[in-house]
């Protein structure tokens, strides 16, 4: 089904809207308390000492905090989009642009990126392609939307529930890996791949190896639920309750990270998905996440203010630094390399 410029900004502005609302949370399906990090009663460092900052490739940045992919291409986006870049250059952290699928076929769609990539020279933004997109696409159109945002990297998002849900949505992901493989080999910055909340398998995960992607994003259950929106936005009854049937479908964030520490990986593994406080980023961390990325959170800051954003920024960073001085890990790194967590019994 074609859908026009005016269907395409209504469906973004309603995503904002609903993913804004409570009822399209999975928290409560969330599982951070199955994990606990060991209290160190003496950590022997001092808390000025702890070091938040990460790096990925040649690009450093204040922490392994990330802005995950969010959206783009009408007109409250721009504003958001904006105050998230601002973010991005301000504390030099990596932010994920929302899909880019209108540029690939409207020109005139790359100015918003071209607009704050002007205003925000230093941001560290990187790109976003649905797999369904990339199927039909060639790699020098994908390449063209790469340039116009200068991104540091490309994250491609794989969201088969979300668009078998939505009513515009397009659920053909045939050739997906190979077409994966193909892009790794094509594009000049790393590829990121993602879901937008449900998750991988273990077995995705193994193959995943084969396609030469720099990090897998887990992009677990436990926070926004797309299905739930897709479902709530469908005036389609059928829809509606099919996606109320699916309300618990995909796996946690951290059973995955738990998984991914018995798959013999060729990539970096990131960690997104209900992580809402620097105490999760912590435990994500501790099961070897690189990078760990939050969606909604930022949203619900990014429409208040800047200085809303900042004081996420502030508090996310604060939690962190706190788990790590009470796990007495002096950065990211001595964290997960020292085992300090524990899966609790069910
Ligand atoms: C308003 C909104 C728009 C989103 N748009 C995109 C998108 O364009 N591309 C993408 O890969 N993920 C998109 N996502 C999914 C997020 O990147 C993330 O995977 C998901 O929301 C789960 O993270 P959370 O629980 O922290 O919100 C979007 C999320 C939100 C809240």
């Amino acid at each position: 089904m074609k859908e026009d410029a005016g269907q395409f900004e209504k469906r973004k502005q309603e995503h904002i809207t609903l993913a804004l609302e409570e009822s399209t949370q999975s928290v409560s399906s969330s599982n951070w308390d199955q994990y606990q990090l060991h209290h160190e009663a003496f950590p022997e460092i001092n808390f000025k000492e702890v070091d938040l900052s990460a790096s990925f490739f040649s690009y450093k940045t204040s922490s392994p905090i990330f802005i995950s992919s969010m959206t783009a291409g009408h007109q409250q986006g721009e504003i958001i989009n904006a105050r998230l870049a601002a973010l991005s250059q301000n504390k030099q952290i990596l932010m994920g642009v929302g899909s880019q699928r209108k540029e690939l076929h409207d020109a005139e769609a790359s100015n918003e990126w071209k607009k704050i990539r002007k205003n925000y020279p230093k941001s560290l933004l990187m790109g976003n392609l649905g797999l369904t997109q990339i199927i039909s696409s060639a790699s020098d159109d994908i390449q063209r939307l790469v340039d116009s945002l200068e991104a540091v990297a490309l994250i491609i998002h794989t969201n088969p529930l979300q668009e078998v849900l939505q009513l515009e949505g397009t659920p053909d992901f045939r050739g997906g890996l190979n077409a994966l493989e193909k892009l790794c080999k094509k594009i000049s910055v790393p590829v990121v791949v993602k879901e937008v909340g449900f998750g991988f398998s273990r077995q995705t995960l193994e193959k995943l190896n084969e396609t030469g992607v720099a990090a897998v994003d887990v992009s677990g259950k436990g926070g926004t639920h797309w299905g739930r929106i897709e479902g709530l936005r469908s005036q389609n009854q059928v829809m509606n309750q099919a996606s109320l049937t699916f309300n618990n479908w995909g796996r946690t964030t951290l059973e995955i990270l738990k998984d991914f520490s018995e798959v013999k990986a060729s990539y970096s593994v990131w960690a997104s998905g209900g992580v809402r406080n620097g105490l999760d980023v912590a435990k994500c961390l501790s099961l070897n996440a690189q990078m760990v990325g939050l969606a909604q959170p930022w949203l619900k800051a990014a429409v208040v203010s800047e200085e809303a954003l900042e004081d996420l920024y502030n508090r996310l960073q604060f939690e962190l630094k706190i788990a790590l001085f009470c796990t007495g890990s002096v950065n990211p790194q001595s964290l997960s390399l020292r085992k300090v967590g524990q899966w609790q019994k069910a």
